[in-house]
């Protein structure tokens, strides 16, 4: 007798879902995805000891036929896909028909739903991977899974489970993840009975100042390339930073681009950015629970990302944002420091160690070049050398090109500003 054996398919099984689901959020997650890819307009979580004892969410999607409801909970089954080619180009969230049998492997699940084409609502209960049974129920039209009992069967999993609180962390992390992708459907959170969220359908700027409380709109700055579309919204006087990426409406993480946007922001930044690429462009089956991706043309991605913060020599596209907000309420304050004007030319700020000195005709011009595309209008719309500003606005010049990315050169290819270290002025002076 050799000594490898072919374990028997519960154990694989029961290693497979362990790989998928190691946590309560994961859970959640998997839930939340499977009622936004059935259309649902209203997402409802509650839980209870942070998702140990109980994960309920509920939809109104478009629900489970009787017939496929006993089918959800079986490895490999899915309504989103029929083929390997469609692996290619997957719009849904879901696509490997695993995430439901994972849930149901490894705890106690009941799966309630009503078809919109039907008139009845049927409920399935499983525990351990085994239909209990299926029975008819009043439900309205959407879905109802609720989750207990999780790794009951993963003794040494339940023990690595952190506290209630941080798992409660890490669900509400999720649902605002998703919430933040799709502001058009409402949600709400419920833990250990709390309202935690409660979130009517809105835009994605009302969605993000509601979620976190901001004082004031953040940016919003658009770019395409040949290779998609980006838009980021973002905040930079937040408490911490914080990133979220979304790649064709799926949240992602991808060190690359994280770094990129921590080094171009800053790190008081909060940032969501939205990237639409053709999914054949993107291989997202290359992590278990599908957080990473891999991009085919990593580069163009990164160009594409420069071009948000006008990283180019070709000329600025014209911003929405702008034209549509003359306000200066609307802008937030600079990240600058003023320090002054001098001899009514040239505008001296300071950040980050640096002290920086703009070309105040330089500064407006490249702003309005954005906004009208035009250079000789943007040139004479500008204000000039000789021009006595307030603070104030110096303050909002500097906002709108803060705005605007802070593009290094002007239309005409020079340099908006000069800058030098605090630390090389104090060498001079032999500090
Ligand atoms: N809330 C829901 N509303 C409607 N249908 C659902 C819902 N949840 C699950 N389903 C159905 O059950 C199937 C299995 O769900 P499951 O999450 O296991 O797989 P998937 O979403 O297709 O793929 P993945 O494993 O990548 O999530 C889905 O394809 C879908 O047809
Ligand atoms: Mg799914």
């Amino acid at each position: 007798m050799g000594e490898v054996k072919v374990l028997p398919p519960e154990v694989r099984k029961l290693i497979a879902a362990g790989e998928v689901i190691e946590r309560p959020a994961n859970v959640v997650k998997e839930l939340v995805e499977n009622s936004l890819d059935a259309q649902a307009k209203s997402v409802y979580v509650e839980t209870l000891q942070g998702g140990k004892r109980l994960i309920e969410v509920r939809d109104n999607g478009k629900g489970i036929l009787k017939e496929d409801l006993p089918k959800v909970i079986l490895e490999g089954a899915t309504s989103k896909i029929e083929k390997a080619e469609d692996l290619f180009s997957v719009k849904t969230l879901g696509f490997r028909g695993e995430a439901l049998s994972s849930i149901a492997e490894v705890s106690r699940i009941t799966v309630t739903s009503r078809h919109f084409s039907q008139d009845r609502g049927y409920q399935l209960l499983a525990r351990g991977g085994k239909a209990e049974y299926l029975r008819e129920v009043a439900h309205p039209v959407g879905t109802t899974v609720v989750v207990e009992e999780l790794f009951f069967n993963l003794p040494v999993r339940l023990k690595f489970l952190k506290s209630a609180k941080t798992e409660r962390k890490h669900i509400t992390e999720t649902v605002v993840t998703y919430a933040l992708a799709n502001p058009q459907v409402a949600f709400t959170l419920i833990q250990e009975g709390k309202r935690v969220l409660e979130l009517k359908p809105s835009s994605v700027e009302e969605r993000i100042l509601e979620i976190f409380k901001l004082e004031y709109p953040p940016f919003r700055v658009q770019a395409q390339n040949e290779l998609g579309k980006a838009e980021i919204f973002y905040y930079t006087n937040f408490r911490s930073n914080k990133f979220f990426i979304f790649l064709n409406g799926r949240p992602i993480f991808n060190r690359e681009l994280q770094t990129y946007l921590k080094n171009k922001l800053g790190y008081k930044t909060l940032a969501v950015l939205f990237l639409e690429i053709p999914p054949y462009l993107v291989d997202v089956n290359v992590h278990p629970r599908k957080e990473e991706v891999r991009f085919l043309q990593q580069r163009k991605v990164l160009n594409l990302l420069g071009k948000l913060f006008g990283e180019e020599k070709t000329p600025l596209p014209p911003l929405e944002m702008l034209k549509n907000s003359t306000e200066t309420e609307y802008l937030q304050p600079p990240q600058f420091e003023i320090l002054g004007q001098v001899e009514e030319t040239l505008i001296v700020a300071y950040r980050k160690g640096f002290i920086y000195f703009f070309d105040q005709h330089l500064l407006d011009e490249v702003v309005n070049f954005a906004l009208t595309g035009d250079e000789t209008k943007a040139c004479k719309s500008s204000i000039k050398a000789g021009d006595k500003l307030s603070k104030k606005q110096m303050e909002e010049l500097l906002s709108r090109w803060e705005a605007l990315g802070l593009p290094q050169i002007c239309p005409h290819g020079r340099p908006i500003f000069f800058k030098i270290s605090v630390g090389e002025i104090l060498k001079k002076l032999g500090r």
